[in-house]
């Protein structure tokens, strides 16, 4: 299977899969415990149906949105992730490039592979640091300031991570950073010499957000000891507080799945929350995200700009989520899959087909503008 022969996410999933040594893919591919969240995510959308207008006049239709104060050229942002360099050796730069290309949002995390400020010199395309609380108060505070002085247009604060879920593949094939793994994950990376030959060839890992601060590079740790070891659990929303206050600008909380959790995001100042359950990859058994959509944007999507994301697959589910409020999209593994399979070529292949998909259909449903979309054109099951 080649690039030119990926026409939506299975495509892509599957060519990635072909390409990454299987405990990267299962990284990239798992949520936690049964994965029952993760599988409702996607599956969620299909218990409404669009309702299409026809003879509106359609030959003009503009994708743009304006969010956190960030006028995106289409309604899909490119979700921050972590640890993209071992995806493809370009990481972060083929993203951050491809969403530039499609005028689009990214996200750098807290667990980057390229430095916040490298990225914020290549591209000029709004970027939103990822922020991940740590026991360390003093790296809080630098963090943020090292955002504010690269230009960081927005600040996401992941809250559905206090601790790590429990994902079982990375448990079985002993996924960790730098690698440290089971036999048969080994034999796995014998199996894709290409990978290995970039990953050896190409510049040292690292998680420059993070370097200073943290020795990481030096031991071996599992995104879960990372979570437990280095996170606070004690966040909350006295703290959060105090950040939005010292970062004073565009602030977001990402994990949000209640209507009194999005109140109190009002309450403390924020401009935006992510209806999210991180891809499936935390609490599994938690709710859908497209799911709480609708009660969060009716309480309060005149206060805050409400995004969602987790399951998105398609233009038509990103139509839907924008049907109930959302004000933007957001995609993790819809652009890890592409980034895998052929860098910053496949993520542009991705957000290229994003992108007609939602043409197609918004022509389809009869809206010449995002605004145009409301609840009037779903009708659930
Ligand atoms: C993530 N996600 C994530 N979120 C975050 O706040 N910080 C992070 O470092 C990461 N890292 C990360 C790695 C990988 C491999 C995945 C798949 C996801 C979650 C991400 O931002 C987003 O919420 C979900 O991916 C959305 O779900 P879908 O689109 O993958 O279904
Ligand atoms: C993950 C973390 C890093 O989902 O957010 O793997």
């Amino acid at each position: 299977m080649r690039l030119n022969q990926c026409y939506n996410f299975h495509d892509f999933r599957k060519l990635a899969k072909q390409r990454l040594p299987g405990p990267i893919f299962d990284y990239i591919d798992g949520g936690a415990d049964d994965e029952v969240t993760y599988k409702r995510n996607s599956e969620a959308f299909d218990g409404c149906d669009l309702l299409p207008s026809v003879l509106t006049g359609v030959e003009n239709v503009d994708l743009s949105v304006t969010v956190m104060g960030q006028k995106l050229a289409m309604p899909v942002y490119c979700s921050p992730t972590a640890l993209q360099r071992l995806f493809h050796h370009k990481g972060e730069r083929a993203v951050a490039g491809a969403a530039e290309k499609y005028g689009t949002m990214f996200g750098v995390s807290s667990l980057g592979t390229v430095s916040l400020e490298e990225i914020a010199k290549q591209v000029d395309t709004p970027q939103v640091y990822q922020f991940y609380f740590h026991k360390d108060r003093g790296l809080n505070r630098a963090m943020m300031e090292r955002a504010k002085a690269a230009g960081v247009q927005v600040m996401m604060l992941t809250v559905d991570s206090i601790t790590g879920g429990n994902r079982e593949r990375d448990l079985r094939t002993g996924f960790s950073i730098p690698f440290r793994l089971t036999l048969a994950g080994m034999m796995q990376f014998a199996l894709k010499p290409m990978w290995g030959i970039n990953y050896v060839i190409r510049e040292k890992f690292s998680l420059p957000q993070l370097d200073a601060h943290i020795k990481m590079g030096s031991g071996t740790s599992s995104i879960g000891d990372y979570f437990t070891n280095m996170l606070d659990p004690s966040m909350n929303w006295l703290d959060v507080e105090e950040m939005v206050k010292f970062w004073d600008g565009e602030f977001c909380l990402k994990g949000i799945m209640t209507v009194e959790d999005a109140k109190r995001a009002v309450d403390i100042g924020c401009t935006g929350i992510v209806i999210s359950n991180h891809g499936g990859r935390q609490l599994d058994g938690a709710r859908s995200s497209f799911d709480q959509l609708a009660e969060i944007v009716d309480a309060v999507g005149d206060k805050i700009d409400v995004l969602f994301d987790s399951g998105v697959q398609r233009g038509t589910h990103v139509l839907k989520a924008l049907s109930l409020g959302a004000k933007a999209v957001g995609i993790g593994r819809g652009y890890l899959y592409p980034l895998a399979a052929a860098g910053q070529a496949g993520v542009e292949r991705a957000l290229g087909l994003m992108e007609q998909e939602l043409l197609r259909d918004m022509r389809l449903m009869g809206c010449q503008s995002i605004e145009q979309l409301s609840k009037a054109n779903l009708r659930f099951r």
